[in-house]
């Protein structure tokens, strides 16, 4: 099967509510056995109370520091996650780079960092052109320094193809679009690639369905869970 990463931002405030929409999820999944790459990213402070209800799906956190201990005030590691028990972290998330001025130097630490901890990073990478050639420029930018990591590494990385444009705007891009520049990412590291931008239950085939597309990261549409279970069925079959 396909990736469904469920991208919940700074949503619900109540840990009860992210109890109940978890529970919701998986009532409205398929049974069986726990899913890897079916990925719910909640907020730091859910992670543990999720992880005891979590049946079929994978827990991710959000976002991590680049050391994995001492005196680094606020922050959370990669070893904290890892023996938690989760396997997925997601970094480099647009919204990151724009509020908490995450720049490039700070997310390729991130990544080694969470590789280094026997994490998966899933590692968002934002564009802001419309056409493939120019995004193409972005893209390099951003995946020069992980295409250099070891190959027994850089098989643990997941690469989420996010347009800028597509982000929280309801017009997810031009499926083709997002099929070429995937294309255009294997060109510079050979990882699955997701899409993510403005996807719901009524586009996520269109995706889906693309040989280059490994997966899709769902923001807003993912804090239904009734939405959010019809995509993981779609990417169940695909
Ligand atoms: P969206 O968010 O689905 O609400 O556009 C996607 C993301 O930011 O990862």
């Amino acid at each position: 099967m396909k990736y469904v990463v469920a991208n919940w931002k700074m949503n619900p405030t109540k840990l009860l509510d992210a109890e109940r929409l978890l529970s919701n999820i998986e009532k409205h999944l398929p049974g069986g056995t726990k899913k890897e790459r079916i990925i719910v990213a909640a907020p730091f402070l859910f992670l543990h109370p999720l992880a005891h209800i979590a049946n079929k799906v994978s827990l991710a956190a959000q976002n991590v520091f680049w050391e994995q201990s001492g005196a680094f005030t606020g922050e959370i590691s990669p070893e904290m996650l890892r023996h938690l028990g989760l396997r997925y972290v997601m970094v480099g998330h647009s919204e990151r780079r724009l509020h908490n001025l995450e720049d490039q130097k700070v997310i390729n630490r991130k990544v080694d960092a969470a590789l280094a901890a026997g994490l998966r990073p899933i590692l968002a990478v934002g564009t802001t052109k419309r056409t493939v050639s120019a995004a193409t420029v972005e893209l390099r930018a951003q995946l020069r320094h992980v295409s250099r990591i070891s190959p027994a590494k850089r098989a643990r990385l997941l690469i989420a193809f996010e347009p800028l444009f597509a982000i929280g705007s309801g017009k997810p891009a031009d499926p083709d679009y997002v099929a070429m520049a995937a294309q255009q990412i294997h060109r510079i590291i050979d990882v699955p690639v997701l899409y993510g931008g403005s996807v719901d239950d009524a586009t996520a085939h269109e995706y889906l369905k693309q040989k280059s597309v490994a997966g899709v990261l769902v923001g807003s549409a993912s804090l239904n869970a009734r939405i959010f279970a019809a995509i993981v069925r779609t990417a169940l079959k695909a």
